[in-house]
């Protein structure tokens, strides 16, 4: 049911040292700066963004997601979702507007999973960049690395995944487009989307709560995802996995890190759903080709890091 959740905003990440971050995420990712804030958190988009900022990245001791959010459609909504959080348990804090750089108010809590999340209505509207709402070109000059078009979704890494599902299905109105099963048919995987997206967010089954597994960006073609792999060979950046295919979403895919040692994705295509289909499963037995369609075997690292 809609709850006037729109979509993910923005995630806050730790990062070691801010310099080596931002040649990462603008000059390999492809990502823009848009600002910077007294605090010395830098400000990010991707360039099909409608809104000033996507990426905010702090520098911290350790690495890691502070936070994510997700925009609601208007403060009413916002209002409505306080009370109904408040309703399924969870204690909420209020940021002001504009502790994030024209951003407005939030409204922050921690899921069953451990992860910090948090809803908004407003950000300033900066339009796609280079090239604007009004004829506009097809892409815009200019643009580095990678080029990635959107901030797409996280993985999420914790315990306690029916209350999860719980708090994000019947409270904040996400539904379940796949799901990989155990023998006993209990959830070890949930991908939750907002939209006809597979994933907005997704949560795996871990016994560690809180932990970022992935940061994931969209990018148009299978080509561009050859070209990010050629990419992250030319500028040794670490890589994790691929190119290769999802069974999960079969999504095409590329898995590395970033100098901190969060992990990155990014993807192009894949599968679509409607809040009427049948969520798709996957059995636990056949784990390796869901998660690595081509190879059908995990990687250890793939399955135990997380920041
Ligand atoms: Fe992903």
């Amino acid at each position: 049911m809609r709850k006037g959740v729109l979509r993910p905003g923005h995630v806050q990440l730790r990062v070691l040292n801010i310099e080596e971050a931002i040649k990462h995420y603008v000059d390999l990712l492809g990502l823009i700066e848009m600002d910077r804030d007294e605090q010395g958190r830098v400000y990010l988009k991707a360039w099909t963004e409608v809104d000033k900022f996507s990426v905010v990245l702090r520098e911290a001791d350790e690495p890691g997601m502070d936070f994510m959010a997700f925009k609601v459609i208007d403060d009413a909504a916002l209002v409505q979702l306080e009370e109904d959080l408040i309703d399924f348990g969870v204690s909420v804090d209020h940021v002001p507007a504009n502790e994030l750089k024209d951003c407005g108010r939030r409204i922050q809590f921690t899921s069953p999973s451990g992860h910090r999340f948090e809803l908004y209505a407003e950000k300033k509207y900066t339009g796609k960049w280079g090239i604007g709402d009004v004829n506009p070109e097809a892409w815009p000059r200019g643009l580095k690395g990678m080029k990635a078009l959107r901030f797409d979704h996280f993985l999420c890494y914790g315990p306690e995944l029916p209350a999860t599902y719980d708090l994000f299905v019947n409270v904040l109105g996400f539904y379940l487009a796949e799901q990989v099963l155990d023998p006993d048919g209990n959830r070890i995987a949930q991908f939750l989307t907002l939209s006809m997206k597979e994933h907005d967010i997704a949560f795996i089954q871990n016994e560690e709560s809180g932990k970022l597994h992935h940061a994931s960006f969209l990018l148009e073609t299978w080509e561009d995802i050859l070209r990010a792999a050629d990419l992250i060979s030319m500028t040794d950046t670490s890589l994790d996995i691929g190119p290769t295919r999802h069974g999960l979403t079969h999504g095409k895919t590329i898995y590395f890190f970033d100098p901190s040692g969060n992990r990155n994705e990014v993807f192009s295509g894949g599968d679509y759903s409607y809040p009427d289909h049948k969520p798709v499963t996957w059995t636990a037995d056949e784990l390796g080709k869901a998660i690595f369609y081509h190879d059908r075997v995990l990687n250890e690292r793939f399955l135990t890091v997380t920041t």
